[in-house]
């Protein structure tokens, strides 16, 4: 099975690169037998959504190289961890045009949430459900929210500056969904 944690903020100094890898060490090691990748946003600079149609409707289309690399890349996982801050009430817009690019290659995946924000990224997890809907992901029923920033949580490495066994705790609940309904999706295949 392959994970793929998303780094959902692209800024230099974003605190959610920190956040992602620990999720990332978290989700490998509770599932020892996936194989886990973090994928940066900020390798993709793509421009903002510039297709002529929807891309769910254009069967020709014919991505620039640097879309094209996130679309490939997205494609080989079996599940997805989006990591994501919140911007003023909502999830930052480099993720939603990212989203805006897919075609077919969440569809019927299973995506688990992981936000972080003073109120714990609830904002950025309501709009992500609704937004993942329209690339037909499968968004798991019980997000995980980091109350605070996640800056002042862990240091960019990943490493924890606090204590965050509750956050592993809720996390593990998260994961535990994913590969839940991963295994049923690739049983379905
Ligand atoms: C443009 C912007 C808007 C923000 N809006 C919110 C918000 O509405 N709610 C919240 O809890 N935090 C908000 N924050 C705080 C961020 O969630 C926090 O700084 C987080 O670390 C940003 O993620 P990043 O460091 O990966 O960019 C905002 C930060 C920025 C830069």
């Amino acid at each position: 099975m392959k994970i793929q944690v998303v780094v959902g903020s692209t800024r230099p100094a974003r605190a959610t690169l920190g956040v992602a890898r620990w999720v990332a060490e978290q989700v490998g090691l509770q599932v020892p037998q996936a194989q886990v990748e973090l994928v940066d946003l900020a390798d993709y600079p793509m421009p903002f959504f510039n297709e002529p149609a929807s891309p769910q409707f254009n069967p020709s289309r014919q991505p620039e190289p640097v879309v094209k690399a996130w679309l490939d890349k997205v494609a080989q996982a079996d599940a997805y961890v989006l990591v994501t801050p919140e911007y003023n009430r909502s999830f930052p817009a480099v993720l939603k045009n990212a989203l805006d690019f897919l075609d077919s290659q969440f569809a019927e995946k299973p995506v688990a949430l992981v936000a972080h924000g003073s109120t714990g990224g609830a904002h950025a997890v309501v709009h992500l459900r609704s937004a993942l809907a329209g690339v037909q992901a499968i968004t798991m029923p019980v997000a995980t929210y980091i109350v605070g920033m996640g800056g002042n949580l862990f240091a960019r490495d990943g490493t924890p500056k606090a204590d965050v066994q509750g956050i592993a705790k809720a996390l593990a609940r998260n994961v535990q969904s994913l590969v839940r309904f991963a295994v049923v999706q690739k049983q379905a295949d």
